[in-house]
């Protein structure tokens, strides 16, 4: 798995366009709907990252034929030969996501048998709400051995209201719902823009849902789905962590082929910063001169500031001219870049949710290794401002969701490379 390491030498402001791919988060969870359908259907837009290589052989393994072509970034599946409902452990500790499975194979098999899904290092994040969801669908769904088992003859709707906001929660139950007899409505729905993306896929092979991007999503179940075809939205996490980078080098970035409307308060964080932001209807641009100004946040779900975007602001901060206060909401533990950031010379004091950031004028490179997607991102941005060169270990957590992050930041002007471990 460790199988390279990103060396980095700071100090050269990014300057240049870069282009965001599909998102990964609305990707997994958009393949494995295909296999609701009772036709072939396509997706095009995929990022061609570790996360979209697993979903792949999940659904070789369950007997779908699917063909991949990550350089045309599409994905063709038949879930029609699919003769299995069992994924072991070996796969979906390979990634977190793998509980869309739940709902996808239910709808297709009537039952699954499923790893559950390998711990995450930002916090324990329960699946209690998608379990309870799926039995109020009338699944039968038992923890048994570390597999998630379930069965129904065909799931029934049901009113269901969701203890917290859970955004792949919300979509899973949508998901399990499209193929139920009669109607569900889920309230306290997540609003992210992942989920309305995945809404609006499953509606194009023929769902009926309704509300998706509000709090309330309801879907009269239908007999069957049709085959489709579908463009992910680009990844909104990946554009930021792009702008941010270029704030932090000081430079001059535009990032093409983004969706900016769905970027709103990150955007307005980023002004905050004094940086000078063009923006149009599918790019940015943002133009930095001088530290930024601090900007404190506080991670809550969408339309609020996302908690995939919590690292990257960590990074900018310490750079920053005065202190900011960052609040993480969401997950318990999703703080692990801060005692890397301390090793390159930040000053971050912890008091439970809150880090207090009191920005310097330098940091200094050194060994730094990540822990998880978004810290990476967050780890590699602040090598890229710092005095001197850094090896990021454990890549592996980076590459399971930003496709070629360094060959990007190197047309930009970085001075990085990726080498074997
Ligand atoms: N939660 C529960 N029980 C549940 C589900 C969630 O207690 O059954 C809690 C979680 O522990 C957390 C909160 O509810 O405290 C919200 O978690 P949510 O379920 O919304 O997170 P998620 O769906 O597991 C997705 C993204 C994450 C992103 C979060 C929040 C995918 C595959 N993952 O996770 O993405 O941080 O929503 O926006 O869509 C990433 O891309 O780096 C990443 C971690």
């Amino acid at each position: 798995m460790d199988r390279y390491k990103l060396l980095i030498t700071g100090g050269a402001p990014l300057r240049g366009e870069t282009t965001v791919f599909g998102g990964k988060n609305t990707s997994v969870a958009v393949v494995p709907a295909m296999l609701l359908c009772d036709e072939p259907c396509v997706v095009e837009n995929l990022p061609d990252i570790e996360d979209i290589h697993v979903v792949y052989d999940m659904l070789n393994l369950l007997g779908a034929k699917v063909d991949y072509e990550p350089k045309a970034r599409r994905m063709t599946v038949d879930p029609r030969p699919v003769n299995s409902f069992h994924v072991p452990y070996q796969y979906t500790q390979r990634m977190r996501a793998s509980y869309y499975l739940w709902g996808a194979l239910l709808g297709r098999c009537g039952q699954c048998e499923v790893g559950y899904p390998g711990g995450c290092a930002i916090g324990a994040r329960p699946v209690d709400q998608h379990i309870r969801g799926l039995r109020q669908l009338g699944a039968t769904v038992d923890i048994d051995h570390g597999y998630v088992r379930a069965t129904a003859q065909r799931l029934k709707g049901a009113h269901i209201v969701t203890d917290m906001v859970t955004v792949t929660g919300t979509e899973n139950l949508v998901m399990a719902a499209v193929l139920a007899e009669g109607e569900t409505v889920i309230e306290n729905a997540a609003r992210e823009p992942e989920v309305v993306d995945l809404c609006d896929c499953l509606n194009a092979m023929g769902a009926h849902i309704t509300g998706a991007g509000t709090p309330v999503i309801s879907i009269e179940g239908v007999e069957r789905l049709h085959g489709a075809e579908h463009t992910v939205i680009a990844d909104r996490i990946e554009a930021g962590s792009f702008l941010v980078a270029g704030v932090v080098t000081q430079g001059d970035v535009l990032v093409t082929h983004c969706q900016p409307s769905q970027m709103e308060v990150v955007l307005d964080k980023l002004r905050a910063t004094g940086a000078v932001l063009d923006i149009g209807a599918d790019w940015v641009r943002v133009r930095m001169t001088g530290r930024p100004k601090p900007v404190s946040i506080r991670t809550v779900p969408h339309p609020g500031f996302p908690t995939d975007m919590q690292a990257q602001f960590m990074t900018l901060n310490c750079f920053a001219e005065g202190t900011a206060n960052i609040t993480e909401t969401i997950f318990e533990n999703r703080f692990m870049h801060v005692p890397e950031l301390c090793r390159m010379g930040a000053h971050i004091t912890i008091e439970g949710h809150t880090a207090i950031v009191e920005g310097v004028a330098q940091l200094t490179g050194t060994t730094i290794m990540a822990t998880d997607l978004r810290a990476s991102a967050s780890l590699v941005i602040a090598a890229l401002a710092a005095q001197g060169s850094s090896t990021v270990d454990r890549i592996y957590h980076l590459d399971r969701g930003y496709e070629r992050m360094e060959e990007k930041l190197r047309a930009l002007g970085a001075d990085i490379v990726r080498i074997d471990v």
